[in-house]
């Protein structure tokens, strides 16, 4: 055992014992991130913060909600919304960060793929960051489910249905995953115990993995430069701070990151106290009810444009339905970002601006995906059927030509 000797403060006695002042140095004070980077940096730290807010104002909301399809639309929108004190401002604040949270997330994405930090080493730290997108898909999904309004119903009609497409299981598979024929009771228990505990739990330990897969590679720069960290590190440590190209987590990086934080708080409250609207939709005031269906049923915004690749497709091909073609189309968006380090063939990690076609590759991606977000909130009807399988189409072609234009790329620098 080793040897204690008697402690002169709380701090050293801790210290001994756990080693504390070790520990500080490896996650703070010597953690070292590069200079050169922006604000954008900053969007991993506020999806920490942000999901930090989830998981307590849904602790509080979680106090008064009922599980069961005959008391969870009044707990929602009677107890919590009318009786309980403050219970609207939980409730705002929890559905502003659910929403709010999709769009750091993205942000966050196309960051990394515009610095291409997604290769040469940081392969797993995308393929961690995309569990962490799924996984916060499913609590947003489940979520939308509990307040039991006709959009939290006919939602959970369409998507569970999707998995009936799979083929010989598909049929048992549904009835598995709603835990009856329809989408019942059994479905809401489940749905909650999966959005209250189980992905809760989940996110939390693919977190703490994302975070620790940072640690070998080292965080990207702007000008995507390989660094000597353990050099720059002892030129920091050594007093010479304005040479070295790195800093310290704690505590010069992170008043950077709280900067950033403070003014997202700005804009995260504004619309907690003067626009939470945006984040309800007026149709899931109505109870649920499955001999009304809504004249037009679409996911949340986050979801639009993955949800109007599974609506693009509108021809029949050979023996193949319309209907399947989507269904193998939104499987493929589904999986396809998760390959990306894979499908670049540049060897090269540089920012887009420096690449000059994946640089166009990326920008037409971009408005792709908005036209198929705002595509997917409008009725499949007349020109937007056809908008809606143009978008589509040019979804797949651009992931299809990637491994060509990438190393198209690196071809005419003279790097492959
Ligand atoms: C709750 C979700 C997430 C949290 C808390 C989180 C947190 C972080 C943090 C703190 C960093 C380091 C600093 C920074 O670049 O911001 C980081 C880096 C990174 N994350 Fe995430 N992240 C999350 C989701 C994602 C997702 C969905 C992806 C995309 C697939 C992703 C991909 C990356 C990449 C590629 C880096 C490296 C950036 C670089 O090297 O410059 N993360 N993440």
């Amino acid at each position: 055992m080793a040897k204690f000797e008697k402690a002169n403060s709380v701090g050293e006695w801790l210290d001994q014992r756990l080693n504390l002042t070790a520990f500080n140095k490896v996650m703070m004070t010597e953690y070292w991130i590069p200079k050169d980077i922006n604000f954008l940096w900053a969007m991993g730290v506020l999806l920490a913060t942000t999901f930090g807010i989830l998981i307590i104002s849904g602790i509080f909301l979680m106090m008064y909600y009922k599980p069961d399809i005959h008391l969870a639309f009044d707990s929602v929108n009677y107890t919590i919304m009318q009786e309980v004190k403050f219970g609207w401002l939980f409730r705002h604040m929890h559905a502003v960060a659910a929403s709010v949270v999709f769009l750091i997330i993205y942000i966050h994405m196309f960051t990394g793929i515009y610095y291409g930090s997604y290769k040469q080493g940081r392969e797993m730290i995308w393929i961690s960051g995309m569990l962490l997108f799924m996984t916060f898909s499913a609590a947003g999904f489940s979520g939308y489910m509990l307040p039991w309004g006709q959009m939290s119903y006919w939602a959970a009609m369409v998507i569970t249905n999707l998995f009936g497409g799979i083929p010989f299981i598909g049929d048992a598979l549904v009835v598995w995953i709603r835990g009856d024929f329809n989408v019942a009771d059994a479905t809401l228990t489940r749905f909650f115990m999966l959005h209250v505990f189980l992905l809760p739990v989940v996110i939390m330990g693919i977190i703490a993995l994302h975070f620790y897969t940072l640690r070998v590679p080292h965080v990207n720069n702007q000008d995507s430069e390989e660094l000597d960290f353990d050099a720059e590190a002892e030129k920091y440590l050594s007093g010479n701070k304005k040479e070295s190209k790195v800093i310290p987590f704690w505590p010069v990086f992170i008043s950077k990151d709280l900067a950033v934080m403070g003014i997202f708080f700005i804009f995260y409250f504004y619309l907690v106290f003067f626009h939470y609207d945006f984040a309800m939709d007026p149709v899931n005031f109505d109870p649920a009810d499955n001999m009304v269906t809504p004249t037009h049923i679409y996911p949340e915004w986050y979801f639009l444009w993955s949800y109007e690749v599974l609506r693009g497709s509108i021809f029949n091909v050979g023996s193949l339905k319309a209907g399947d073609i989507g269904l193998m189309a939104f499987g493929f968006a589904n999986v396809i970002f998760l390959l990306l380090p894979f499908l670049d063939r540049d060897p090269k990690i540089l920012p887009a601006h420096k690449r000059p076609k994946f640089f166009i590759w990326f920008w037409i991606l971009m408005i792709d995906l908005i036209a198929l977000t705002a595509l997917g909130k409008l009725p499949p009807q007349g020109i937007f059927t056809y908008l809606g399988f143009v978008a589509m189409v040019s979804f797949i072609l651009l992931f299809l030509s990637l491994p060509l234009i990438t190393k198209s790329d690196a071809k005419k620098r003279g790097d492959v």
